[in-house]
């Protein structure tokens, strides 16, 4: 399989990642590469540190140690204002659940990060309908959080996560809490629309059936990312 969707500079590159929480490893030296348009599972036992991965290379977490390159810079050297607006412009993220902001509607939860880009409040909320629409959630695009279903809510959070096209959509367990049935819906929508936009996704989940619809799969064990070989 081709892994390198667009020759082989990486979008992201984590190098030699070392974390540590209160004397507890979550990170030992994990290395991984992110190119362009690429969905990324990062697989592994539970603790074995793939939303730790995850949020470093996200650049929400600091490591102690180690590296991330994104496009020529080094993400964790970049000014604290820097790298909120990389986070805003170029990287999009989905959790297992609890992202979006309960007082707001749905249609405003997906305008928000347009707002924030300086977008006028009309223009976001239409563009923001759209991405609904494109997720099968316009209908209930007047609904808080609380009255959606989880896969409803996740459809709002991935258009959300997409609505400014950024390069890299983070999404840790996306559809951990999802039955069957959305969760596969969800998953489809995010493949299809990654695919479509060129978006890289670093998708983290335990199971095999997620980790299906990526192009290549990283396993991460004690705090490491295991070598290729080892995967295969
Ligand atoms: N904020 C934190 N404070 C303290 N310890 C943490 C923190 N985040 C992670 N850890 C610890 O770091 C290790 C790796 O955690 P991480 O969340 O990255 O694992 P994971 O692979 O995502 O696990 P899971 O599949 O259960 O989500 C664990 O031992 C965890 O307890
Ligand atoms: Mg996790």
């Amino acid at each position: 399989m081709n892994t390198k969707a667009e020759g082989p500079v990486p979008l992201l590159a984590a190098r030699d990642l070392v974390k540590t929480y209160g004397g507890n490893p979550a990170l030992r030296g994990a290395s991984a590469d992110l190119y362009a348009g690429e969905i990324l599972a990062v697989t592994g036992p539970s603790g074995s540190g793939k939303s730790t991965l995850l949020h470093c290379l996200a650049g929400i977490v600091r490591p102690d140690r180690g590296s991330v390159g994104y496009r020529g810079e080094r993400l964790h050297q970049l000014s604290e204002e820097r790298l909120s607006e990389l986070r805003r412009t170029d990287f999009g993220v989905v959790f297992q659940f609890g992202q979006l902001i309960p007082e707001l509607t749905a249609v405003d939860n997906v305008a928000l990060p347009l707002l924030l880009a300086g977008t006028a409040r009309p223009a976001a909320r239409e563009r923001a309908g759209e991405w609904l629409e494109r997720f099968g959630v316009r209908g209930q695009q007047d609904q808080r959080p609380g009255e959606l279903s989880g896969g409803q809510e996740q459809r709002v959070a991935l258009a959300r996560a997409l609505v400014t096209g950024p390069k890299v959509v983070f999404a840790d367990e996306p559809t951990g809490a999802l039955d069957c049935l959305a969760g596969e819906q969800v998953m489809t929508a995010l493949v299809h629309t990654a695919r479509e936009c060129g978006t890289a996704v670093v998708l983290v989940t335990h199971d095999d059936r997620t980790a299906a619809y990526a192009d290549r799969e990283i396993r991460m064990s004690d705090g490491a990312v295991l070598p290729a070989e080892v995967t295969a």
